[in-house]
């Protein structure tokens, strides 16, 4: 008999968090999962973490992986290579921003940007310029749980008592409607950033072009990435994008890099690519950073041992086969316009709520204070943790976040559900959240004291 529940108390994992009690899910079905209790959620996160982007239980997947298996599931890419992982590599080089020729497979999307910062320097290093290897990035952000992926984000809120194995990388505020609208800020604390470092020590700018948890559906405005690719020009450094959530469909595009003003040199990717049926990042680079590879020292050789691996590049293939097939790039890109508009109609009316904005279907709720629409909400109220807790009575499934500490974002909701969710479906989410967020503003209102007066008037 499963328990429908697990109390960490009582189990012998270690849990993310050990005040929670964690449902047991036992199977999914394309958009929704269900607990050992029989109970059915609705999955608007894609398996809670963005990477089940073709939904659960898909049988040409799970057929490809046991093909696979039944052959080779595994060599080591040291010194053999495999027939899924060369087609896959060619498979994403034909969908990849122009000027992108060679990939390198990762497990997860951690390592995925850890390996681009070590391309981005082993490419100037290469080039007779050893003293690059600075990394300036926006501070607002999520790389990765790995000591180099948590210093690249200027957070210490999310660093906890690991501040002092980060590299002391140099960081800038998000160029978002509170501090920034324009981006003209941030592209002076990028000068300022490049002057204190000086330019010429530093290797690479690191970001996500579209955010994920960090700061849900947001991108930079364009006169940021102007300046940012005149600035890498003028100075020399490459431009990283952590793809990882956005690559392979997310956003309507392949890659949110074959639409930015400012085209990145390297790309990491990793969780659409195997859509939660395996785990595979990969990482892309430009020409020019092969050739300089290739024309020094001829190695690149740190890697993971299941890097590469037929078995995840297998599954690798058949997603992009999906992906292609069935025009969900062209369906997340459309679908996601009216997503957006639907889910905004729907928040209107809740003055907790500033903004919803994103792209495809990476969608982000910002939650504000209603005593002056734009505050953060007080931490104590645990908006994101109820919002949450509450869709989760409602049957869905979301992530919130809640990284005020921090003081660049404060509570907010990200909505990402699978590529291959239906209309209904689609609905029904939009439904349930807006039930969930309607009923929290509601308390929050109530504890604020702004709940709107019997005369209709707010107080
Ligand atoms: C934007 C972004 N980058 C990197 C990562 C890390 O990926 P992984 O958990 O596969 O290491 C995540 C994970 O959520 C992410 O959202």
């Amino acid at each position: 008999m499963v328990k429908d529940r697990i109390d960490s108390n009582r189990s012998h994992v270690l849990p993310l968090e050990l005040g929670r009690p964690m449902p047991v899910v036992v199977r999914g079905e394309g958009v929704w999962v269900e607990d050992a209790a029989g109970r059915r959620y609705l999955d608007a996160m894609s398996g809670g973490s963005m990477a089940a982007t073709l939904g659960h239980g898909r049988r040409d997947l799970i057929a490809a992986a046991r093909a696979q298996a039944e052959i080779l599931p595994f060599v080591h890419n040291e010194r053999l290579t495999n027939p899924a992982q060369e087609q896959l590599a060619r498979e994403l080089v034909a969908v990849a921003p122009d000027g992108f020729t060679r990939v390198r497979f990762t497990v997860s999307g951690a390592d995925a940007n850890e390996m681009a910062i070590q391309l981005a320097r082993s490419y100037h290093v290469e080039r007779g310029e050893p003293g690059r290897w600075q990394v300036i990035s926006p501070a607002q952000a999520y790389h990765g749980p790995t000591m180099e992926t948590l210093a690249l984000t200027g957070r210490p809120g999310l660093w906890g008592p690991f501040g002092p194995y980060l590299a002391r990388h140099l960081h800038i505020p998000p160029a978002t409607w509170r501090f920034d609208p324009t981006g003209r800020a941030a592209l002076e604390a990028l000068d300022a950033a490049l002057e204190a470092a000086g330019p010429h020590t530093v290797s690479a700018f690191f970001c996500e072009p579209i955010s994920a948890a960090s700061l849900p559906g947001y991108t930079p405005p364009p006169l940021f990435w102007r300046g940012l690719a005149e600035r890498r020009e003028r100075h020399g450094f490459l431009v990283c994008f952590d793809e990882i959530v956005t690559g392979i469909g997310r956003t309507g595009h392949w890659f949110a890099g074959c639409v930015t003003e400012c085209t990145p040199d390297i790309i990491a990717t990793a969780k659409g690519l195997g859509a939660g049926y395996a785990a595979i990042g990969a990482v892309l680079v430009r020409e020019e950073i092969y050739r300089a590879i290739a024309g020094g020292s001829r190695r690149f050789t740190l890697g993971h041992t299941w890097d590469g691996a037929p078995l995840s590049c297998a599954v690798g293939l058949a997603v992009i086969r999906v992906v292609r097939d069935e025009g969900l790039i062209e369906r997340v890109r459309e679908r996601g316009i009216r997503l957006r508009e639907e889910l905004a109609a729907a928040l209107e009316d809740v003055p907790i709520v500033r903004q919803v904005l994103g792209h495809g279907y990476l969608l982000g709720v910002q939650f504000v204070d209603p005593r002056d629409g734009e505050s953060f909400l007080p931490r104590e109220l645990r908006v994101a943790a109820r919002i949450d807790e509450t869709a989760f009575e409602e049957g869905l499934i979301t992530l919130s976040t809640q990284p005020t500490r921090d003081g660049y974002a404060g509570d907010q909701t990200l909505f990402a559900p699978a590529f291959t969710a239906t209309d209904e479906e689609l609905e029904e989410m939009v439904a349930r959240f807006s039930r969930a967020v309607h009923r929290v503003a509601e308390q929050v209102e109530s504890e604020l004291g702004t709940s709107p007066s019997p005369t209709g008037g707010r107080t």
